[in-house]
């Protein structure tokens, strides 16, 4: 690894190697955080916070980093957390700990989970061992698409990643009416597309976020694209753009649960992190679409697409073959997302001082 922090390419370098096998209980909780911080997150916003202590992480939601008009509800939030608390529990397991997960312990709250990590302790779900290795791998690919289908034996692994009860994987390509559903998708991107440009607060937001080099873009071009974004309604663009992508994907797939409260989602996070570590596994690619999700009319028009009644649309995305992402997207290093003082464990309950927290 270099000297020097790059969080385009340092957080990605991890070596399995590396693992203080002989430190501290804590050193090597610490390391384990590393392959949690590479998670996939809304506008990649990353907000998470950490705290270790004996042989236990939690993980609070970090809700000065929350998307409040994209993402009023925290949904994309809570999945976002549940991605990294996926990718720590499968780190876990791979250097031999069982986890055992309480969720949300003090009440819907900034503590979204407590992981007690047992060395060499028996797990009650083991994880496929493959997803290990591609936690540095995975990728968002924003790409277009190749048109060919994915095979049945690799569509049964990503079904296998939603093994839950009360969570359902709904790809387009097994439905008896896909043709209508994937324009159904496509005219509800579109829409949603134009609502959120039209909104100057979701531009503004967007614009920030893009500004503060999120997306892995060199300083000046962020601050330029920042300036666009957030003065310029560019919706019809956008919408010809992701129309484009959309069609272009073999499937299109939606996670929905039975249950809409905060533990569902971060257990929808987990589901989506081992399909994206699946897809990543068979050079397959992925990418979370959430406009139809952030406008709450158009959610419930999802909810009717789905195939069975009653369930809560909690996440959407394609899924295909495309030439790979050739950058990382870049990453908060762990001094920024760690808990020190042993008193904020118990009573961190997210920031309350505006957006950025470093
Ligand atoms: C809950 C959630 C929602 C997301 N929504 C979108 C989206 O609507 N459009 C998009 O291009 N990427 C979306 N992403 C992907 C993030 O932008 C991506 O994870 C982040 O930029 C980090 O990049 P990486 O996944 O390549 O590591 C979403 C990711 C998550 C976890």
């Amino acid at each position: 690894m270099s000297d020097r922090y790059d969080p385009k390419t340092t957080p990605w370098e991890i070596e399995e190697k590396d693992f203080p096998a002989k430190g501290e209980s804590e050193e090597k909780l610490r390391f384990l955080l590393r392959y949690a911080i590479l998670a996939p997150s809304s506008h990649n916003t990353q907000p998470w916070k950490f705290a270790v202590r004996d042989n236990e992480i939690r993980i609070s939601a970090d809700k000065t980093r929350w998307l409040k008009v994209a993402d009023a509800d925290q949904r994309e939030l809570h999945i976002s957390v549940g991605c990294a608390l996926e990718n720590l529990v499968i780190a876990a397991q791979h250097f031999g700990y069982a986890d055992q997960v309480e969720y949300f312990p003090q009440g819907e709250d900034s503590l979204v989970a407590v992981v007690k990590l047992i060395p060499e302790g028996k797990t009650e779900r083991p994880r496929d061992p493959v997803l290990f290795e591609e936690i540095p791998r995975r990728h968002t690919n924003h790409k277009i698409y190749d048109a060919r289908p994915i095979p049945e034996a690799q569509m049964a692994r990503l079904h296998a990643c939603c093994d839950e009860e009360g969570f359902w994987f709904f790809p387009t390509n097994e439905a008896p009416n896909e043709a209508e559903l994937r324009r159904r998708v496509d005219e509800l991107i579109t829409r949603g597309d134009a609502i959120q440009f039209a909104d100057p607060t979701y531009r503004e937001e967007l614009g920030y976020w893009i500004g503060q080099g999120v997306f892995g873009t060199p300083w000046l071009m962020a601050k330029i694209t920042q300036l666009a974004v957030t003065y310029l309604n560019v919706g019809k663009r956008q919408a010809k753009n992701d129309s484009e992508l959309l069609l272009s994907a073999p499937v299109l797939a939606a996670l929905g649960s039975a249950v809409d409260d905060r533990k569902s989602q971060v257990k929808v996070g987990q589901i989506f992190e081992r399909i994206a570590l699946t897809a990543t596994h068979l050079g397959m690619a992925v990418h979370p679409m959430s406009q139809i999700l952030e406008i709450p009319e158009l959610k419930t028009e999802v909810s009717t697409l789905l195939p069975k009644e009653n369930l809560f649309p909690q996440h959407t995305f394609r899924l295909g073959y495309a030439e790979p992402e050739k950058e990382h997207t870049p990453r908060r290093s762990l001094e920024q997302v760690l808990l020190r003082e042993a008193a904020s464990i118990r009573t961190y309950k997210g920031g309350q001082h505006g957006r950025a927290s470093d």
